[in-house]
């Protein structure tokens, strides 16, 4: 079976990185480049993280290129909170040197999609996206599928009683990409909180990953560990909420997830800022561009993570 080629758009972050190793274990895709936006941590921080997974993955033949720096309109505010000061769970991973590539990740994107039948998996902010949509609008409707995560349909957001953090932190990207989709008739997957809360990487699970392969499983804990702690802070919960592989693991196997096509737009401004707006009922009598996932078969999603993960032979 053909590779489908993947171009991988992400803020790594703890649950980025997880997701970046699940689909560099997966047979069906060839990442293709890694596009790196500010997002969890500021861009030059999450290129030196993307390499240490890349270096763990002993996948450094895999090209990295840098992004924005700041969101559109908005000042960036990262999530250093959540992912810790090295963004990468306070693991302080040795950096791996050089890696710079001549060119940036919007041209790096313009250039492949235009050559190649690719897709894009975004699991930060949508602002690398929307510049693209800006530079080189062909490129972007040359995109093959669209996977975000981002977003919330029914459950509470998590930088605001409505806002998730990828379309809160760039909230006019967002908007931007939803409306280019809307134009070019593509449907972007969102892949929100309804569906990755309920993805939780609890200590028993991780203890399973250890116990299987003692190596991913060590690598695993120390980038979780201050993840672990956050949440039992923030969410009162024993274990991390891992939005971005849930993203990988459905455009790997559509049935993991499903849902619903729907209109969606993006506030940007006031009090809900960066709340997507789904229009299940079609008040707005507008075309679907969106395809909301609010239900998920998390059976189905750890069997094919552990079944993977576990099997990294690095
Ligand atoms: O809200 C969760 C999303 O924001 C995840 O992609 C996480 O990595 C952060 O980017
Ligand atoms: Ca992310």
């Amino acid at each position: 079976m053909e590779k489908k080629k993947i171009i991988i758009d992400t803020d790594p972050g703890i649950d980025d990185s997880l997701a970046i190793m699940l689909a560099l274990v997966s047979p069906e895709v060839e990442v293709v480049g890694i596009s790196i936006v500010c997002g969890n941590c500021p861009v030059d921080m999450g290129f030196e993280n993307a390499k240490k997974v890349l270096k763990f993955m002993g996948r450094l033949d895999i090209p990295i290129y840098k992004g924005e720096k700041k969101p559109l309109k908005r000042e960036y505010i990262d999530a250093l909170d959540t992912h810790g000061k090295d963004g990468l769970g306070e693991s302080f991973l040795e950096n791996v040197p050089g890696y710079e590539k001549e060119i940036d990740a919007v041209t790096f994107m313009a250039d492949i999609l235009k050559r190649e039948k690719c897709s894009v998996i975004a699991l930060g902010p949508m602002t690398n996206l929307a510049r693209l949509i800006e530079k080189d609008r062909e490129a972007f409707e040359a995109i093959e599928s669209i996977v975000s995560m981002g977003g919330c349909f029914k459950s509470y957001g998590n930088c605001s009683p409505v806002a998730e953090y990828n379309y809160w932190c760039d909230p006019d990207a967002a908007k931007t990409v939803y409306k280019a989709a809307f134009d070019a008739d593509k449907k972007i997957s969102m892949i929100g909180l309804d569906v990755t809360r309920k993805i939780v990487l609890t200590p028993t699970r991780l203890e399973y990953i250890m116990r299987k392969n003692e190596k991913a499983g060590d690598f695993i804990k120390k980038i979780t560990k201050f993840y672990y702690d956050f949440h039992w802070e923030w969410e009162h919960i024993i274990g991390c909420v891992i939005n971005d592989p849930l993203a990988v693991a459905y455009f790997l196997d559509k049935s993991i997830c499903s849902g619903f096509e729907s209109y969606v737009d993006i506030e940007t401004g006031g009090i809900s800022i960066g709340q997507s707006v789904v229009d299940e009922m079609a008040f707005y009598k507008m075309k679907s561009n969106a395809v909301v996932l609010n239900e998920v078969n998390t059976e189905k999603f750890w069997e094919m993570f552990f079944e993977r993960i576990t099997g990294i032979n690095n």
